[in-house]
């Protein structure tokens, strides 16, 4: 049995005891390299999305949307008014709480997702981080010196009004409802701590990896743990499942991929269920292409996100079939709309109908989106 199909196993047995009466009775599918014993046994959840990322596809792809709270939503602008900055909205727990609830008023989403953001781990470590507006994320750039004053003692007590906001969803939602936690991967958080800002290249952290080895590596074990205690933490508090966002897995040669993407992955995943053996976990390494095969295999998350670029025929051609997947839809046809938006939709769904999938954009959704759009998209999703 390979460690994902058990880890996989614990965690559909896990949520089949947490299951309540309400729950709806899921057949385990039978096939031969799939979940380790519990082949055709009847198991017990009440999530379509949990129950899809733990490896039960659902008749219909349960769906939640990447950034599904954020600015096109008129409700989300008020409450951000209200707040002095970004990051005072990531660390208020009544108002964080509201904005993740907004888009679930809206839509019949099956999930919602933990209102933060990737950048919160550097600040709570003691990087000057900003929002500028306009300007995306500004930080104080990182140097071979500096990495080694990052303050690691000071993550929990710094995240603890996101814990908060996590214990609040999940005393909130209704039980169908999947709550997903997540965090940056240690490659992506660390482009935007070397470089202090977005860029489309990387070239910043990418340099400072080959020219300060040393340093680039404590920097990395520093995300990796601390990414670890904040997952665990959050599960603690209530998450359904994490994501692990690689933002940036593409420009990299296939070395730099396995060092800095595939091994802090996969030494997460391993630390989470070093202390939660069952913890369901999402991949999205946007722009891994042809790396994202190996990505699955070696880090063992439960499901891999697809960005827009990853071909339709690529989970059948190059992933096993008992692997969940999520994605792919682009996000500016979901801007743009009309019969383009329904006939992608339907080929999405078809391409992924033999396996477990999870409908969601391939990236996050942008602010420009007309609301009747994501209306669109939902009801297709869910009713064909
Ligand atoms: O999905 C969700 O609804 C949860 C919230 C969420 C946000 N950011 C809210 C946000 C999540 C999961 C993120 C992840 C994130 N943040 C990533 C990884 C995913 C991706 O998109 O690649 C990255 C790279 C960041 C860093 C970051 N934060 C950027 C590049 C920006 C954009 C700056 C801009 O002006 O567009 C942010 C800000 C941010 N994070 C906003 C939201 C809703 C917009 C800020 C605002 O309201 O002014």
């Amino acid at each position: 049995m390979t460690l994902r199909a058990c880890a996989a196993t614990r965690a559909i047995v896990e949520s089949a005891e947490l299951a309540q009466n309400t729950a709806m009775i899921i057949q385990i599918p039978s096939k031969k390299d799939s979940l380790g014993g519990l082949e055709g046994k009847t198991v017990l959840t009440h999530k379509p999305l949990l129950a899809a990322i733990l490896g039960e596809r659902q008749e219909r792809p349960p769906l939640w949307i990447m950034r599904q709270a954020g600015r096109y939503l008129p409700e989300y602008r008020a409450v951000r008014t209200k707040a002095q900055n970004f990051l005072d909205l990531c660390y208020n727990p009544e108002l964080a709480t509201e904005v993740t609830l907004q888009p679930l008023r809206r839509f019949d989403l099956d999930a919602a997702i933990l209102f933060s953001d990737i950048l919160v781990i550097p600040d709570a470590l003691g990087q000057s981080v900003r929002f500028e507006q306009g300007e995306g994320p500004l930080l104080a750039p990182l140097n071979a010196e500096s990495v080694a004053q990052l303050k690691r003692e000071r993550l929990l007590g710094h995240l603890a009004p996101v814990l908060e906001t996590v214990r609040r969803l999940r005393a909130t939602l209704t039980p169908g409802k999947t709550l997903i936690g997540f965090c940056g991967s240690p490659w992506t958080v660390a482009t935007y701590m070397i470089g202090g800002r977005g860029s489309t290249d990387q070239a910043a952290a990418r340099l400072f990896a080959l020219r300060h080895p040393e340093a680039f590596n404590q920097l990395i074990d520093i995300l990796v743990q601390a990414s670890i205690d904040y997952l665990v933490a959050q599960l603690e508090a209530g998450a359904d499942v994490v994501q692990l966002f690689e933002s940036w897995a593409l420009n990299l040669d296939d070395q730099a991929f396995a060092e800095r993407v595939i091994e802090p992955n996969r030494r997460i995943v391993q630390g989470i269920r070093a202390r939660i053996p069952n913890a369901p976990i999402i991949g999205f390494p946007r722009g891994a292409a042809g790396n994202l095969a190996k990505y699955a295999a070696l880090t063992g998350v439960n499901a891999l996100g697809l960005d827009y670029a990853t071909p339709l025929d690529f989970a059948a051609k190059h992933l096993p079939a008992v692997l969940p997947v999520q994605g792919n839809l682009d996000p500016l046809r979901l801007v743009a709309g009309g019969p383009q938006l329904d006939h992608r939709i339907d080929e999405i769904i078809t391409a992924f109908a033999d396996r477990p999938h999870i409908f969601n954009l391939g990236h996050g959704i942008v602010p420009e989106t007309p609301i009747e759009h994501v209306a669109r998209l939902v009801s297709r999703v869910k009713n064909g």
